[in-house]
């Protein structure tokens, strides 16, 4: 009986200091997001869509706004469309390119290896399920970086997919992105409360005749990934300093 009581008085103290700890990691944690003299950072987006300024461009678009709401200051944001860019993945097996064949990616590279860029959210069409083979030739090309050091790890990563069904495979798309990210130990995260999942998936319906900031729910998304991306990198880049 005393035991019990002992324990239970221990699981009290315990459950107290668990949630004083809690509370003080939070208002720490608070004090991090504040707007403040924290050094400036980077957001890229990168658009896998072949197709310019549709419909995933505009979900990255709002994406980024909403980054760059963190802290408006501190924050830079760049959309990257990768439509109309010629980019051969098989270059990362070591394929040389065909004489007089052009390729885009080595303009990327300086981008993104930028110190700055604290945060890459990378959005993609959802085709067949999986991301387009534009999105799939950038992220093997990636390889470089991997190979480079791992120039990409640490910088925090976000997947937007955007599919004309409803449930037309985004959350597949995503875990397939994100699959590769975890190659380049890069911090993934999902989109933040309160939808808190696996990254932002939206439907681009018919029903929206092309405007996909019409589903509420997929802006939603977008907003907390792109905010959860920025809260991150300014956490991982303050302590860094
Ligand atoms: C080849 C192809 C395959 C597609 N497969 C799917 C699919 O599996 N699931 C889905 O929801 N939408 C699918 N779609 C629709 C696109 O994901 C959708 O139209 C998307 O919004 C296109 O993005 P964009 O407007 O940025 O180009 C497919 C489209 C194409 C062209």
């Amino acid at each position: 009986m005393e035991s019990d009581l002992t324990r239970r008085r221990f699981l009290g103290t315990a459950g107290a200091a668990v949630a004083a700890a809690a509370a003080s990691q939070t208002s720490s944690a608070e004090a991090a997001d504040k707007p403040s003299a924290a050094k400036p950072i980077k957001i890229i987006s990168i658009c896998g869509s072949p197709r310019k300024g549709k419909s995933t461009a505009t979900a990255l678009q709002v994406c980024l706004e909403a980054a760059k709401q963190v802290d408006p200051d501190g924050i830079e944001t760049e959309l990257i469309e990768l439509a109309g860019m010629k980019i051969n993945g098989s270059l990362a097996a070591g394929i040389p390119l065909e004489p007089g064949e052009e390729d885009d990616f080595p303009s990327l590279v300086p981008k993104l290896s930028d110190p700055k860029v604290a945060g890459i959210i990378i959005g993609t069409p959802v085709y067949f399920g999986d991301m387009t083979s534009l999105c799939k030739a950038f992220l093997d090309r990636c390889i470089v970086f991997r190979k480079n050091n791992f120039a990409l790890a640490n910088k925090v990563a976000g997947v937007v997919a955007v599919g004309g069904g409803r449930n037309g495979g985004q959350e597949l798309t995503i875990q397939s992105v994100q699959a590769v990210l975890f190659c380049q130990e890069m911090i993934i995260v999902g989109d933040g409360r309160p939808t808190a999942h696996r990254g932002a998936t939206v439907w681009n319906s018919k029903a929206f005749d092309g405007d996909v900031t019409k589903d509420e729910p997929g802006m939603d998304a977008v907003k907390n990934l792109g905010r959860r991306v920025a809260e991150v990198a300014r956490r991982i880049a303050s302590a860094a300093n």
